[in-house]
Parts: C-alpha cells; sequence; structure tokens
C-alpha cells in the first residue's frame, strides 16, 4: 500500500515561497503540489517549467476550489495572511502560513476564533527557529534542567547591510523591525523560558544607515527588553546594518549555566589563517543559516496535517508574538514604557 501524500498548494512565489516550492516538490516525501497560486505571471511559470507545478491560479479562492487539495502553505504578503488562513479554513484545508500571523492582534484572534472551529484541521505558523537542530537541542537541554530555571534571555536578529536599501519595498507592510525580525526571537524567548506572561515592555532604536525607514515609524537598528510576571525577562536586538553577514544569536541565562545557540555565526568549519588573522566565513543571510530547518518544518506540517504527529508550537504563541512585537513598537515609538 503506498503511503498517504498531502496535496499542497503553494500560495506566494516570492522570494521565500520559492525556497518553500522546492522543498515542498522535491525534499518532502509526503507531500505534493498540485498547484500554485500567485498574482505574477511570471511567477506561476517559474513554478511550472522548474517543478513541473503545471496548475496556476492568479486567483487564490479559485486555488482553494483546486479537486483534492488538501492544505494551502502560505508565503504572501503579511497583510493577507489572516484572511487568506480564515479563507483556507472555511474551505477545509490544512495551512501553514508564514511569520508573523498579523500586524494586527484583533486578526489574530479571529484567526484563532475559526482554527478553534475546525479542530480536525493542522494549523502552522513558520516560526522557523524552533525546527533548527541546535535551538531545538537547547530547548531539550533548558527542559531537563541542565542551566537549572532559565531566568534571561538576549537574543538577536541581525541581517547584513544591503547598500541597494531593496528591503525598503518591505518597509511599508513589514509592521517594522520588531514585528518583521524580532517576532522569531520573541517566539524562542516564550518557548525557551517555558511561555512567561509579558508585563511590560521598553524599546528604543536608531537609524544608523537607512534614514528613509524613519518616515514608516521604522529603525534599522531596534532595542528592547520585555519583563514577564514571573520574573523572568528578554532583551532583544534586531539589526539591518551588519558588516559582516547575517547573526542570529540567542543566550539563555538559567541559575546553574547559560547556554548559547550561534555564538560564531560561520559559514561552515573553514578557518582561514592570512593576513588578517584567523577566521571564519559569515552566513549571508537567513536562509543560509536556516536551510535545514525550513525543510524540517515543512516535513513536520506535512506529517502532522497527514495526522502522523502533534506540533508542539500552536497558533496561540502566534498571536502571543504578535503582542509583544506590537508593545514593542509602541514602547519604541511612543518613547515610553509599555504594559500589558
Ligand atoms: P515577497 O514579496 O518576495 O513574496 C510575496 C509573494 O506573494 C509574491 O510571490 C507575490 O506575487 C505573492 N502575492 C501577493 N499577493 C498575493 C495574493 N493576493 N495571492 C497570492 N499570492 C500573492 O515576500 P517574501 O519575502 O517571500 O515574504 C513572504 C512572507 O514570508 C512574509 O509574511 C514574510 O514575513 C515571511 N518571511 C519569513 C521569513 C522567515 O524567516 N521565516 C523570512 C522572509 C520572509
Amino acid at each position: 500500500m503506498s503511503s498517504p501524500t498531502l496535496k499542497v498548494g503553494i500560495v506566494g512565489l516570492g522570494r521565500l515561497g520559492q525556497r518553500h516550492a522546492i522543498n515542498l516538490a522535491q525534499r518532502v516525501p509526503n507531500a505534493k503540489v498540485v498547484a500554485a497560486c500567485s498574482p505574477v505571471p511570471a511567477e506561476l511559470d517559474w513554478a511550472a517549467s522548474t517543478l513541473g507545478i503545471a496548475t496556476g491560479y492568479a486567483d487564490y479562492d479559485a486555488l482553494l476550489a483546486h479537486p483534492g487539495l488538501d492544505a494551502v502553505f502560505l508565503v504572501t504578503p503579511t497583510s493577507l495572511h489572516a484572511d487568506q488562513i480564515i479563507a483556507a479554513l472555511r474551505a477545509g484545508k490544512h495551512v501553514f502560513c508564514e511569520k508573523p500571523l498579523s500586524l494586527d492582534l484583533a486578526d489574530c484572534l479571529k484567526v484563532e476564533a475559526e482554527a478553534a472551529r475546525h479542530p480536525q484541521l493542522t494549523i502552522m505558523i513558520g516560526f522557523v527557529r524552533r525546527f533548527d537542530a541546535s535551538y531545538h537541542d537547547a530547548q531539550q537541554k533548558i527542559a531537563q534542567g541542565l542551566i537549572g530555571k532559565p531566568y534571561l534571555v538576549r537574543s538577536q536578529t541581525c541581517d547584513q547591510n544591503d547598500p541597494s536599501g531593496a528591503f525598503m519595498r518591505f518597509a511599508p507592510t513589514s509592521g517594522g523591525i520588531f514585528l518583521d525580525c524580532s517576532v522569531h526571537d520573541i517566539d524562542l524567548a516564550r518557548w525557551l523560558l517555558g511561555n512567561p506572561v509579558p508585563k511590560r515592555v521598553y524599546a528604543s532604536g536608531t537609524n544608523a544607515i537607512h534614514t528613509g525607514l524613519q518616515a514608516f515609524g521604522d529603525v534599522d537598528n531596534g532595542l528592547a527588553t520585555v519583563e514577564f510576571s514571573d520574573g523572568s525577562m528578554a532583551s532583544f536586538m534586531a539589526s539591518r546594518t551588519m558588516a559582516h553577514g547575517h547573526e542570529t544569536l540567542t543566550e539563555v541565562f538559567g541559575t546553574g549555566g547559560r547556554l548559547a545557540v550561534g555564538s560564531n555565526p560561520r559559514l561552515n568549519r573553514v578557518e582561514i589563517s592570512d593576513a588578517h588573522g584567523v577566521r571564519n566565513e559569515c552566513t549571508p543571510d537567513f536562509y543560509a543559516r536556516f536551510a535545514d530547518a525550513f525543510l524540517i518544518e515543512a516535513q513536520e506540517f506535512t506529517d502532522a496535517a497527514l495526522g502522523r504527529r502533534t506540533l508542539s508550537l500552536t497558533l496561540h504563541d502566534a498571536t502571543e508574538a504578535t503582542r509583544i512585537g506590537l508593545a514593542m513598537t509602541q514602547a519604541m515609538r511612543e518613547a515610553r514604557p509599555v504594559e500589558f
């Protein structure tokens, strides 16, 4: 008997959508991409010619009506996530959706309410770092008590500077650096600290290079501190101006020790000794750092939708990440602490 297959529609074939499409089509054994959806004809052509996805839809509702479709993989602009998730659930489809769930807390809660009406459907928001082998190991070690009681997470997402400023096209809709980048660190902090309840947030930021971000109330470097009601804390940095590459670093301090993931953001194990000293090359971008995790994420979503595993990551975790990210953004813009 052949093993069951999840028939997936990929929605959004931009910067990240193409990566997900390649993984689903070529590297997730129990998934089959049966259709693609994008308003851009060239992207549908790419899916057909590169991956053999013959059926393309410009219209999302038409994709949802594709015969036999089991699940959608949403890699669309964040502003579309909530409505697209709700439409998929109402059409009886399992849903994977990229982070963040939404930039609007009321929309997050609407999605949670709709999901509660469809308990048989799997829904996963793509907090990819939870599927990274090193973060997974760190979380297991903390749960086993290796560092005692964890009380402080210090975590950063720092992107290499793009002198062309191409990322500026996302500035009007990204929600700002905390919701776009730190949302990953927020999710990690909650996970590694055992889901504490946020109490108060402080935040500030600066524009070191990309001063045009100011027009959108955004910064190219941001700092935030979150206090939780159980006394634990988290401190976040996000940057778009690193000279050396992409650096994601997380430290967890416990009463009996400290764990760090990513202290050396090296590209690989090659060590170069030359006139500059002894050094490694750095991961250039988030995908180089988390490529394996993106694949594991897609495999785990597929297995969960096929009923072969349960997910530890919940929709409520995604709501909480948005809630904390919004408070950080407000604290920075209003230059004052924000209470929950
Ligand atoms: P992008 O702008 O490169 O791609 C967006 C895609 O959505 C394009 O293919 C566009 O044609 C398509 N699209 C637009 N309107 C649509 C509609 N109505 N129906 C169907 N498709 C539509 O954006 P990118 O960078 O790929 O980001 C997409 C999402 O992925 C965002 O939510 C972003 O936050 C998230 N993301 C997550 C990352 C992670 O580390 N997990 C990293 C980068 C992005």
